[in-house]
């Protein structure tokens, strides 16, 4: 069973690699380029990439066939970060510990830089001379739909900034934002291998309560959690009044509904028809995530 820290490593020298490819193509200084390197490189969990990695290992896919998917989900994971900082969306100054795109480089070149990453995660499937077409299109197809439906979540968060909104608004927010491309990479995992439909199915149950726990986790985190340790600004959810899980069930309630959602995740598991340890595994380490 490979580690954590071992696909972490791979997806970031696979991010490296792809964009420092893109770059060798320009025959003038691409500017661009480095613009997107700035985020994309900068660090970050990499768990959606981590959970490509480790639900294709649990059907014995090759490694280098997961890493276009991998690079895929983590560049549109950077955009939507790039854009989610934006001052017409959170506005916020701090992110994986360094300025935000935007305080450094000016918004128009950050817009462009997330305008880029979304492409590129298009791209990088499409070049993978590794994989079938007839698989690409199941792959491009999920991952098209994903990232409209994260863009979708970030319209209805934005749209109800100092509202007062009921748990199944913000859930069904949460499931868009968040756990869409969750969603997407674990299901990658299961393309990639042309699994069985009933694996499929248990995967969805257990990706749609990990994605909604992930995002209720990440509220609780913005409220109880330094500037240091997320490596982004806490309260950054309650200066801009969103409405979030802690702001209307408060911090107990919400860290006992994540926690509650993951163990569903788990139990979910023991149907597969393969070894789910290493899937059981990195779903502990999202339950007990710091930042
Ligand atoms: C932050 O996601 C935004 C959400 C969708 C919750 P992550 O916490 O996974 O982002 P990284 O690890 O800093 O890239
Ligand atoms: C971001 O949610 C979701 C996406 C980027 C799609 P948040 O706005 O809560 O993420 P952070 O807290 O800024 O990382
Ligand atoms: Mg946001
Ligand atoms: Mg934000
Ligand atoms: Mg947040």
């Amino acid at each position: 069973m490979k580690t954590h820290e071992f696909y972490r490593e791979r997806v970031n020298s696979q991010l490296n690699l792809f964009l420092s490819s893109i770059q060798s193509t320009s025959s003038s200084k691409n500017r661009l380029n480095d613009i997107m390197k700035y985020s994309a490189l900068a660090g970050g969990k990499r768990f959606r990439p981590i959970l490509t990695y480790t639900v294709a290992s649990l059907y014995n896919v090759a490694i280098e066939k997961v890493d276009s998917c991998a690079c895929a989900i983590e560049l549109i994971h950077i955009y939507s970060l790039i854009h989610d900082d934006l001052p017409a969306m959170d506005d916020d100054d701090i992110r994986h510990n360094q300025p935000t795109s935007h305080k450094v480089f000016g918004e128009a070149q950050a817009i462009l830089s997330g305008d880029g990453l979304q492409a590129l995660a298009f791209q990088v499937i499409c070049n993978d001379s590794l994989l079938h077409d007839e698989t690409k299109v199941k792959l491009l197809s999920l991952l098209s739909e994903s990232s409209y439906k994260m863009a979708e979540g970030q319209s209805i968060d934005l749209s109800i900034v100092s509202q007062k909104v009921d748990i199944d608004l913000l859930n069904e927010m949460h499931q868009k934002k968040t756990g869409a491309l969750l969603s997407c990479a674990i299901n990658f995992g299961a393309i990639l291998n042309d699994t069985s439909d009933k694996d499929l199915s248990l995967l969805e149950v257990f990706s749609n309560k990990i994605g909604l726990a992930y995002q209720v986790q990440d509220d609780v985190l913005d409220v109880t959690t330094s500037d240091d340790i997320l490596g982004k600004r806490q309260n950054s959810d309650s200066t801009k009044n969103k409405p979030s899980y802690p702001s209307i069930i408060g911090v107990d309630e919400s860290i006992r509904i994540f926690k509650e959602l993951y163990h569903g995740a788990l139990d979910e598991l023991s149907l597969l028809s393969v070894d789910p340890e290493p899937l059981r595994k990195i779903t502990r380490e999202l339950m007990s995530r710091s930042y």
